[in-house]
């Protein structure tokens, strides 16, 4: 019997060896150690050994179990080892490869412009201000100067919410806002950029367009004039759009100023020689300002004989055209990313 148990453990180890996968492997444990095993069934017929026989038999039985279940460990071991070295080779990073590209949004025309106005106002010194989209008749027109039935209501069509509530058509209601918000009544140095609504329905006018708005008020004797006016539009326009801008003032008429004036800029694709954007003229109207009307000041709680000064109003959009050289508004809407990802890093190239 003891030979035949040695013969088992011979036996077992080779096949250990040879086995070439953790599958066959368990197969050989099966085979010696299982409950049908080789080696088991040798333990079962124990009962036939003298009692002198039994533990040497028994002794022998349990080295030999002990040094196959070791064999098949240290096998088992040695193909999980190489599992993971392959599977570490597999999985080698290449940090050398390029990284996928994330795509960045990048900000629109608009909003640089928008940013870009209220930086140069604030470092002029004018607080930032902000009304709302939904407008009373009252602060979009009546305190404007623009009284129910004034004929020059009908420059600017209408969404009327209720009869008395609209989407605001001009920032200008900011003006009033902040005259009537202001109780100590002193001097005011504003600027509100933000959105507004007209019912336009031909092909060059959207019904949501964005304006800025500019309102300087102060003491008679500090003689806020024309020319702050003129020399405040002229900064911003050289700064926005570029030093070699020129400006032209043109009488004009606005309700809430007196004197108006509507400004042009030298036209920024021909430098003012004329082309098919400046319809010949090489001007392209931009801004509308003036005086302060003594009626606005009054409806907004400034008395004129104490106080004056001026405001001025824009569109975003054509600012942005200017200042980017976009030769068609409607790029400016349609949100397409091959045109949108070209403002990425414009500043730097500006
Ligand atoms: N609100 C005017 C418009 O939408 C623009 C404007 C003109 C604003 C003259 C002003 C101004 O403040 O003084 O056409």
């Amino acid at each position: 019997m003891q030979k035949q148990i040695l013969e088992i453990k011979k036996n077992a180890i080779e096949e250990i060896e040879k086995a070439q996968d953790a599958k066959s492997l368990n197969e050989v444990k099966i085979k010696y150690l299982g409950k049908k095993g080789e080696l088991t069934s040798i333990l079962r017929g124990m009962g036939a050994l003298s009692p002198e026989e039994r533990p040497i038999i028994g002794n022998l039985s349990n080295e030999v179990r002990g040094d196959i279940e070791k064999a098949i460990n240290d096998k088992q071991n040695k193909f999980d080892k190489q599992a993971l070295q392959k599977k570490i080779e597999e999985e080698t990073i290449d940090i050398t490869l390029p990284g996928t590209k994330i795509k960045r949004g990048s900000k629109h025309p608009v909003n640089r412009v928008i940013e870009e106005i209220e930086d140069l106002f604030v470092s002029m010194g004018y607080d930032v201000i902000a009304g709302p989209e939904l407008e009373t008749d009252e602060f979009c027109f009546e305190r404007l100067n623009l009284p129910k039935g004034h004929p020059a209501r009908d420059m600017q069509d209408s969404f009327y919410i209720t009869n008395e509530y609209l989407l605001r058509t001009q920032t200008s209601s900011v003006q009033a806002r902040t005259m009537l918000a202001n109780t100590e009544k002193t001097p005011i140095r504003m600027i509100c950029a933000g959105k507004t609504y007209r019912r336009e329905d031909d092909a060059t006018h959207s019904h949501q367009f964005g304006q800025v708005e500019g309102l300087v008020i102060d003491k008679k004797e500090r003689n806020v004039s024309l020319a702050d006016l003129k020399g405040t539009l002229e900064v911003f326009v050289k700064k926005l759009i570029g030093k070699n801008s020129e400006l032209r003032f043109r009488p004009s008429y606005f309700p809430f100023t007196e004197p108006s004036y509507e400004v042009d800029v030298s036209c920024f694709k021909c430098n003012g020689k004329g082309c098919n954007l400046c319809k010949q003229t090489g001007w392209i109207e931009v801004l509308g300002s003036g005086i302060v009307h003594p009626n606005v000041l009054k409806m907004n709680g400034y008395n004129p004989e104490e106080y004056g000064g001026f405001a001025f109003g824009t569109g975003l959009e054509r600012l942005a055209m200017f200042k980017y050289g976009i030769p068609d508004m409607r790029y400016l809407y349609a949100n397409d990313i091959r045109f949108l990802s070209q403002f990425d890093r414009k500043e730097e190239e500006i």
